[in-house]
């Protein structure tokens, strides 16, 4: 059984992959902790709880960061991609429940120092949590089975940013935090836009959900009207990009990626800020900015109708 925190700025690619995460088999979430990003912490928080009950997924929600611990490109949230209430303004009820007095950073430690080396997170959104849990456990990297992140932009076939020409949301939130993160030596995967663009939601894919896996997939069907006119109004296709869902694919079979392995650092200030930048070590480089900073894995290439299959067949399981 593998035991996973989410962590998340729910978000319409969010709620995918946590219906994703909900009925796959052989997972078990611990805990889903929020953040900030696609709308403000308070709704990205009652989006969690919103779920959690409608669907009844069996993990406790922790309120996470509410902003960047650094500079950030750009300010406010990005309403016209996920709506005001980061939910496609689908109509979402007050929850009946309340997160956990514990905050998220606080829970992270508390989970992975109860079952060290079993746990993986897959985070979603900004990486502050994470980076707020190594400053409360600097052994997290040890305690941490791995960390799944979807995030960053690496030029991989042919994808570049999507809030500037070099870097992609989630990074560019809180790139002081990727740059803790992408450092300190936890087992990291980045599933970034070289892969999650590479992925596609065809409007007939999301009717397909719609008509075939329940009352997830009629959820998924009405979130996403907005997130695929946004994407209509960008690219003239009413159809959406796999982010976050790609996140769980990688968790659950990682045989459908492949990867590379390299140290990230990410740009932090000025014109660049968020970019992520990988280097394999070379002597005659002038810059010491990537030597002795342990490698991550990035991903380079997905096999994107196996992970659509994949993606349809877990969430038909919820009709079981
Ligand atoms: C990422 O940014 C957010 O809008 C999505 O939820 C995803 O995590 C894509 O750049
Ligand atoms: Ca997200």
């Amino acid at each position: 059984m593998k035991q996973v925190i989410f962590d998340t700025d729910i978000g319409i690619d969010d709620a995918m992959a946590l219906l994703f995460l909900h009925y796959a088999p052989d997972v078990s979430i611990r805990a889903i902790v929020t953040g900030f990003g696609n709308a403000s912490i308070e709704h990205t928080t009652r989006n969690a709880l919103h779920m959690k009950e409608r669907f009844d997924i069996d993990a406790p929600v922790y309120r996470g960061a509410a902003g960047p611990l650094g500079d950030a490109l750009g300010e406010g949230y990005p309403d016209f991609v996920h709506g005001q209430n980061g939910l496609g303004d689908i109509d979402v009820p007050d929850p009946a429940g309340a997160p956990d007095k514990r905050n998220a950073a606080q829970a992270i430690v508390d989970i992975v120092r109860e079952s060290p080396g079993q746990v993986s997170i897959v985070a979603v959104g900004r990486m502050t949590n994470v980076a707020e849990a190594l400053t409360l456990e600097p052994e997290l990297p040890a305690l941490v089975g791995e960390l799944i992140v979807m995030g960053g932009a690496f030029g991989f076939n042919g994808h570049r940013g999507n809030v500037s020409p070099v870097a992609e949301a989630n990074i560019a939130g809180d790139p002081l935090a990727a740059d803790i993160v992408f450092s300190c030596g936890m087992p990291t995967t980045i599933v970034g836009l070289d892969v999650t663009n590479e992925t596609v939601m065809s409007a007939a894919y999301i009717d397909g959900l719609r008509d075939d896996a329940g009352a997830a997939g009629e959820f998924l069907h009405a979130i996403s009207r907005y997130y695929l006119a946004f994407n209509q109004r960008s690219t003239g296709r009413f159809e959406c990009s796999t982010h976050d869902p790609s996140a769980v694919a990688y968790l659950l079979n990682p045989d459908l990626f492949e990867t590379r392995d390299a140290a990230v650092r990410v740009v932090s200030e000025g014109i660049a800020i968020g970019q992520t930048i990988w280097s394999a070590p070379n002597p005659n480089y002038f810059t010491t900015a990537w030597k002795d900073i342990p490698a991550c894995k990035i991903c380079t290439g997905v096999d994107s109708e196996a992970l659509l299959d994949l993606y349809r067949g877990t969430l038909l399981l919820a009709m079981q």
